[in-house]
């Protein structure tokens, strides 16, 4: 569904990634692992049409995404939860959620897209009403993950959808992404350790210093690549 090919980005003149290639089709759970300032960011914003690439090739269903504006990239389809979650604090969960159904209209209704994200993240129902402001760092990463789901996408990319977080609410994060799969949508998630790779992932990429060091099976990483915060530590 994605492919992307031979990526190379550049910053204000320096090399930022080279020569990324990944691939995730259909309904796949695909990780990108890599320390801070691997590039996985600016890997997911070059997809999203936020940073157009020096040379490479995006791809989905076939179709070009290097030409093409992130409203023209989420209109085809791809759902973007960015590292930090923009809640809006003025706008109640609900209307939080519901802001992509203006992008994109699909077969499903608004009220069914809206019904799936509380089916995905349950404590955002009863948190409908509440405004943006009044929400903990783990609430406020649930309502961008079911604002990115609720584009009804077929595919979904989610920035360190676990960064920051305490490790109580981290389970139901998980299971929300879990869920997410179960109603068929791929899903792309950046991750910056390897231990929390969800164990239900189908392919795991790792990203070191721009460049793609690993693809494969998520049980085959070399342990030099596995530790925490990869080789060098941090
Ligand atoms: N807007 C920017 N201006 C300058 N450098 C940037 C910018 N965004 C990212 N970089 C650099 O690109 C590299 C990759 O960053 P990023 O994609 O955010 O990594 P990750 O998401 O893996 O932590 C880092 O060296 C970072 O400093
Ligand atoms: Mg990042």
């Amino acid at each position: 569904m994605l492919s992307v090919k031979n990526l190379v980005v550049d910053i204000d003149g320096s090399p930022i990634l080279r020569h990324i290639s990944l691939e995730v089709a259909a309904g796949e759970l695909v990780c990108l692992v890599g320390r801070n300032g691997a590039g996985k960011s600016t890997t997911f914003r070059t997809i999203m049409g936020q940073r157009r690439p020096v040379s490479g090739s995006i791809t989905l269903e076939g179709r070009d995404l290097t030409q093409l504006y992130p409203f023209a990239i989420a209109r085809l389809g791809v759902g973007f939860a960015p590292e930090e979650s923009e809640v809006f604090g003025d706008l109640s969960v609900a209307d939080n959620i519901l802001l992509p159904t203006w992008t994109r209209q699909t077969s499903r209704s608004v009220d069914e897209r809206e019904a799936l994200a509380y089916r995905v993240f349950p404590r955002l129902e009863r948190y409908r009403t509440r405004g943006g402001q009044q929400l903990s760092g783990g609430e406020r990463k649930m309502v961008s993950i079911a604002r990115a789901l609720a584009l009804d996408p077929k595919l979904l990319l989610l920035d360190e959808p676990t960064e920051g977080l305490s490790p109580a609410i981290v389970p139901s994060i998980v299971e929300g992404i879990a869920s997410i799969l179960q109603l068929g949508h791929a899903v792309l998630i950046a991750e910056s350790n390897m231990h929390h790779v969800p164990d239900f992932a189908d392919r795991l990429y790792v990203i070191e210093r721009g460049e793609m060091v690993y693809a494969g099976k998520p049980n085959a990483v070399p342990k030099s690549l596995s530790a925490p915060n990869g080789p060098d530590g941090e």
